[in-house]
């Protein structure tokens, strides 16, 4: 924390990030009131550091918070929107993506044991923040310490997915199916743990070797308890990710230009499901891929994971989506997809394997659109 006297007694402390500060904001402004409610943000954070290259004591961030969707799917689309950023930036092939899971409570407190118990056995090798770390019952910030005696002690110690719950272990395991079914690469980090108190399920960063030791460009995870903790009478699903802009802009030295992409037709993925549960299965990967395509060809997206077909429909129409594409268990077996204009009603159905088609589709109802005047 970058906590100084400033003067006439004000204790100032300066943000050191903007995740609470926007779960704080949207409890304030109500902007939680309707979920799902996807949030993004940019501005200069202050950390209390010793200054070096891409260590800086101002820096800036921007970062997206979505607050609702609680599928793990969810988790990696947000993932893949980093993806994309980096992508977009030129800089993702000098990235490896780290993802590792906190899981749930009950397999933290079962960790946190064994772990205590493995550290204390070898303390002589620790370092003296590490030992401080032990005597105040709190080891799982040692995972992450660079240290050489550390990393000795370190060797063979319990990892959380080893001892994660059947439901914790399932939930990650249909993140990486997800990352597997965009195509994301990942390595699992057993030692990520991150630095930050909030995050409940999994976390990820995008590490670069071309920043020395400050490896990072753009990183988070799940944090399922932080709106409550600030405040709110229910609990809300929330994760998001940041990215440092100026160790972007390091590692964008060595790399070409790029255009951003203009305004473009928002289109709804809509899975086809008449009772009110998570998707899965089949149908939800190939609406997290559609959803993919359509957005490396430069579409806007939004696939919510959740609600039935008609909620889906009400929440595309009232964002003005153009169009609605809508994936049920009749175009899983035809291999179609049902196009959805949302200004006429019109459906039509395509082929999956035929995007050339769906993208001339979307942009004919987005331009019938326009000619009515009609305006999201
Ligand atoms: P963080 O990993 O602490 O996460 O910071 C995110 C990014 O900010 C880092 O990957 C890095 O690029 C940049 N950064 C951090 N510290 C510095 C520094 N001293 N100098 C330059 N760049 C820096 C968070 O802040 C979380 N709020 C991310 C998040 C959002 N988790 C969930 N939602």
């Amino acid at each position: 924390m970058f906590r100084f006297d400033g003067g006439s007694g004000a204790d100032i402390c300066l943000r050191p990030e903007g995740t609470a500060g926007v779960v704080r904001a949207a409890l304030g402004g109500g902007l939680l009131g309707e979920l799902p409610s996807r949030l993004f943000y940019y501005g200069p954070m202050f950390r209390r550091e010793r200054p070096q290259k891409g260590r800086y004591r101002q820096f800036t961030q921007f970062g997206v918070e979505a607050f609702g969707p609680s599928h793990p799917h969810a988790d990696a689309e947000v993932v893949h929107l980093g993806v994309r950023v980096l992508e977009e930036l030129g800089v993702l092939s000098k990235t490896t993506l780290h993802i590792n899971s906190l899981c749930d409570a009950e397999t933290r407190a079962r960790h946190r044991e064994a772990l205590l118990t493995h550290l204390r056995a070898r303390k002589h090798l620790l370092s003296t923040e590490s030992r401080d770390r032990i005597d105040r019952g709190s080891p799982l910030a040692v995972m992450d310490s660079k240290h050489p005696g550390d990393r000795a002690a370190l060797s063979g110690a319990p990892r959380l997915l080893e001892l994660a719950s059947e439901p914790a272990a399932a939930r990650f395991r249909s993140m990486l199916t997800g990352l597997d079914a965009l195509g994301v690469r990942y390595h699992v980090d057993h030692s990520l743990v991150r630095g930050l108190d909030y995050y409940t399920g999994a976390v990820w960063e995008f590490v670069t070797g071309e920043l020395g030791a400050q490896a990072a460009v753009l990183a988070g995870g799940r944090y399922d308890g932080l709106v409550g903790a600030l405040g709110s009478r229910a609990d809300v699903p929330a994760v998001g990710w940041a990215a440092g802009v100026e160790r972007l802009a390091l590692l964008r030295a060595a790399v070409g230009a790029w255009t951003p992409a203009p305004s473009a037709p928002l289109v709804w993925v809509v899975e086809v499901r008449n009772r009110r549960e998570c998707s899965s299965g089949a149908v939800a990967e190939l609406c997290l891929k559609m959803a993919a395509n359509l957005r490396y060809a430069g579409l806007r997206v939004r696939y919510e994971h959740f609600g039935d077909t008609k909620r889906q429909l009400r929440q595309a129409s009232s964002a003005s989506a153009s169009v609605a594409l809508l994936f049920g268990t009749s175009e899983l077996r035809n291999s179609t997809v049902t196009v959805k204009n949302m200004r006429s009603g019109d459906q039509t159905e395509v082929r999956t394997g035929d995007l050339d088609e769906v993208i001339a589709r979307v942009k004919a109802a987005a331009e019938s659109r326009d000619d009515s005047g009609v305006r999201g």
